[in-house]
């Protein structure tokens, strides 16, 4: 690469390679919410599949047994295994139909449970133990669904950086001094060197082969996304990591101000960046 580009330089179709750029990047992020519904496509398929073989045993272990209790039971089983379905796929049409950039008052209880959802059984699988403290927080001005692609992929990292199991900690807390909410997901997983730490949110970098064993996984474009989404939001997101122990990702996310009229199109006024913090500080 011996030439420096010139951000003015026009291709043959007349369009600044700014321009072209600023497309493809457009292009980029359609195509990661595709790759990402279509990863959670196979893990909301499992996750489907189960439900469905829960409701079909309760239903003949309640047509075999005609006492009462027992078919009481049965019942109870099948209708928390339908509600369950119905919350997996609300969270997965949610997401694939609200397609607009839109930030809005948003609940952090909710968003977090319908991200937890989709992986709630993938967890249990690597025995991974997951702990949710989220102070009374007030709602965030975001869009929900980004967000929630966010939440995902840092869910995702931290599930894949715990192979042998452990535990997630999911902690929401208010910091009223800057107006905003702090979302952290932590691990107890491999932890990142300092000098890989620099560079976990270049596009493309990965230290993973490729996708695991649920088909998840090493692209190296996960943690550029959330950095360009959270920069959508005049938000931070950052890095503590000690290696052995684990990693935390916090979010800063705007905090809805008290006593403001509630808009759909609240937009913060923060002159706050996304940055990325290396730290030994154990986790
Ligand atoms: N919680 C974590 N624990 C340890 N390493 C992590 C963690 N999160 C990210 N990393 C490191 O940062 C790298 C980049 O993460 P990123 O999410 O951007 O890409 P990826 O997970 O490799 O691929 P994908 O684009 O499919 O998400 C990972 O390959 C991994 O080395
Ligand atoms: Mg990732």
């Amino acid at each position: 690469m011996g030439e420096r580009l010139n951000r003015n330089e026009r291709g043959a179709d007349g369009v600044s390679l700014e321009d072209q750029v600023r497309i493809l990047r457009a292009q980029l992020n359609e195509a990661q919410k595709l790759t990402a519904l279509g990863e959670l496509t196979s893990t909301t398929t499992h996750e489907f599949n189960n439900v469905l073989m829960t409701i079909i045993n309760y239903a003949k272990i309640g047509m075999r047994h005609k006492d009462e209790p027992t078919r009481d039971k049965a019942l109870e089983k099948i209708l928390n295994a339908a509600n369950r379905a119905a919350k997996i796929t609300n969270s997965v049409l949610g997401m694939a139909r609200n397609r607009s950039d839109k930030q809005e008052p948003t609940d952090l209880h909710q968003l977090i449970d319908d991200s937890m959802v989709l992986l709630e059984r993938e967890m249990t699988k690597y025995r991974i133990s997951v702990e949710k403290h989220i102070d009374a927080v007030p709602q965030v001005v975001v869009n929900g669904n980004q967000i929630q692609q966010v939440m995902l992929n840092l869910l995702i990292n931290a599930r894949q950086a715990m192979p042998e199991g452990g535990r997630l900690i999911i902690r929401a807390t208010h910091d009223v001094a800057a107006g905003m909410v702090d979302l952290t997901v932590r691990d107890s997983g491999c932890g990142i060197p300092q000098e890989k730490l620099r560079r976990i949110f270049d596009r493309f970098y990965s230290t993973k082969d490729g996708p695991d064993a649920s088909g998840k996984g090493g692209t190296g474009l996960g943690l550029a996304m959330c950095r360009d989404i959270i920069e959508a939001h005049h938000g931070r997101i950052r890095v503590e990591s000690t290696v052995g122990k684990g990693t935390a990702f916090t979010l800063k996310l705007p905090a809805v101000k008290v006593n403001a009229k509630p808009a759909a199109t609240a937009v913060p006024v923060l002159g706050i960046r996304a940055q990325s913090t290396a730290s030994e500080n154990p986790v």
